[in-house]
């Protein structure tokens, strides 16, 4: 008999204390931090679930490659075993370490962008956006349109319309698009993934047209294991190879390894195209670093080279994309709206659905986020109007998990305090900004209650 229960894949050898506090110590915590979760001490954070990047824990072989970092400045040998590692996987010619993410897109678009291009994307996610616009380009997201319906059920609701973007490179000439990008898994859409049968047919368009397909591979690992279980013909292939062919119908990607780098910081850019590898080279040495260490320290290409490996096993990637699910249908099936189904990094709970009396202009999504906090000490992050202003086509909460560091019974505490929290969903109140940055300004908002008393 199969076993049902699914256990991690793993035991612990060094713990780190959470911390409780009294609800009455929430209330003051939450008022100090004007209700924005951002503003709060992480030590009075019970449960983390602000982000999964660069929160995960490190496995003893990581740690154990950490040892082993190469600190040399220029032709380390931790070097080597990252551009191995990588390669291995990717298969892409030239392997460019930086930061994190970001730093990778900076320069991809630096070097691949002028001002009018067009940069196609299923869905661009708020940094690779920023680069993009940042440069003068133009970012256009051609999602599927079941990507876009919170509830719909697809299986690969990642997918970019194919046709959507051949219309795009007809209207604007293909000069203008220098690359199209894939976001795997589909971050801004709920961490849905993109299929194979998908990524074939968006290369096969790009290659008709002479444009570079990039990855934005941050959730490669968990995108093969999507596919692995929903798409027909994959079942007995591995992660691994699931990976290496996906990204053999690209030409390169940009990858923040604060994902399934398994890693607490990094990131690498890849491409096949020799010229482009030079400009970025130059590029990343005025503002990163020498090449071979692109802004990381020996002993972070040793953690990555581990990392993205692991990321890959089936154990693992079994354990996380179950427990994410089983914390989404745990709290849909008692009706909580959330986007369906669970993607892979994070559940998305529809706080305009959750909380229909707080209108958008009265940030739903963030006092949801703030009620879960008062309720159970748990954080969260609001993606809606306060973080997109009036553009806003949703007002979601995101409990993003953390790779590796919470169990089966932190998973169990968070349904339990969601529920608390749908039960008594008509006392929450809507709240109103008291201050605002000009750019970015869900990370520094001050916001208070439109009625006076905090919830009850
Ligand atoms: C899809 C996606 N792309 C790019 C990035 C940027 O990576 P980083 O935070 O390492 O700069 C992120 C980070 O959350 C992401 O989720």
């Amino acid at each position: 008999m199969p076993v049902k229960t699914i256990i991690e894949p793993f035991r612990i050898k060094s713990v780190e204390p959470i911390r409780w506090t009294t609800r009455q110590e929430r209330e003051q915590l939450l008022r100090a931090a004007y209700y924005n979760l951002f503003l709060l001490p992480a030590d009075d954070v019970l449960i983390d679930l602000l982000t999964d990047s660069g929160t995960g824990a490190m496995s003893t072989r990581q740690w154990a490659a950490i040892m082993e970092g190469d600190e040399s400045y220029a032709g380390s040998r931790s070097f080597d075993h990252f551009r191995e590692s990588i390669q291995d996987i990717f298969g892409y010619k030239h392997v460019i370490p930086t930061h994190q993410g970001r730093a990778a897109e900076r320069i991809l678009f630096n070097v691949t962008c002028k001002k009018g291009a067009v940069v196609p994307n299923n869905t661009h996610f708020d940094t690779t956006r920023a680069n993009v616009e940042y440069v003068g380009a133009e970012a256009v997201d051609l999602v599927i349109p079941e990507g876009r319906q919170p509830s719909l059920k697809h299986p690969f609701k990642g997918n970019m319309d194919v046709e959507a973007l051949e219309n795009l490179i007809q209207k604007t000439g293909r000069e203008r698009i220098p690359l199209v990008m894939l976001t795997v898994t589909n971050n801004s859409g709920g961490g849905q993934p993109v299929s194979m049968e998908n990524v074939r047919q968006v290369s096969k368009v790009c290659r008709k047209n002479g444009i570079p397909l990039y990855f934005d591979a941050c959730r490669f690992a968990e995108n093969a294991y999507f596919i692995k279980l929903r798409e027909p013909g994959y079942e007995s292939r591995t992660p691994k190879q699931i990976a290496q062919e996906m990204f053999s119908y690209g030409d390169g990607c940009t990858m923040s390894a604060k994902k399934d780098g398994m890693a607490n910081i990094g990131g690498f850019l890849c491409t096949n195209d020799d010229s482009l590898a030079q400009l970025e080279k130059d590029l990343l040495i005025l503002t990163e670093g020498y090449p071979t260490y692109g802004g990381l320290a020996g002993r972070d290409l040793e953690a990555v080279a581990v990392g993205v490996q692991e990321a890959l096993h089936e154990d693992y990637l079994r354990y996380r994309i179950a427990s994410t699910a089983y914390l989404g249908d745990h709290i849909a099936e008692q009706g909580v709206p959330i986007v369906q189904p669970p993607g892979g990094h994070a559940i998305y709970v529809d706080a305009r659905a959750f909380l229909p009396h707080i209108p958008p202009d009265q940030f739903p999504g963030v006092a949801l986020a703030a009620e879960l906090y008062l309720e159970g000490g748990i954080r969260s992050v609001e993606i809606g109007t306060l973080m997109f202003g009036a553009a806003a086509k949703m007002d979601l909460v995101r409990l993003a998990i953390p790779r590796r560091v919470y169990t089966q019974s932190h998973v169990d505490y968070v349904v339990e305090i969601i529920l608390e929290v749908w039960k008594n969903r008509d006392r929450i109140f809507g709240l109103k900004l008291s201050h605002e940055a000009p750019y970015l300004r869900h990370f520094t908002a001050r916001l208070e209650p439109v009625e006076k008393v905090l919830a009850h």
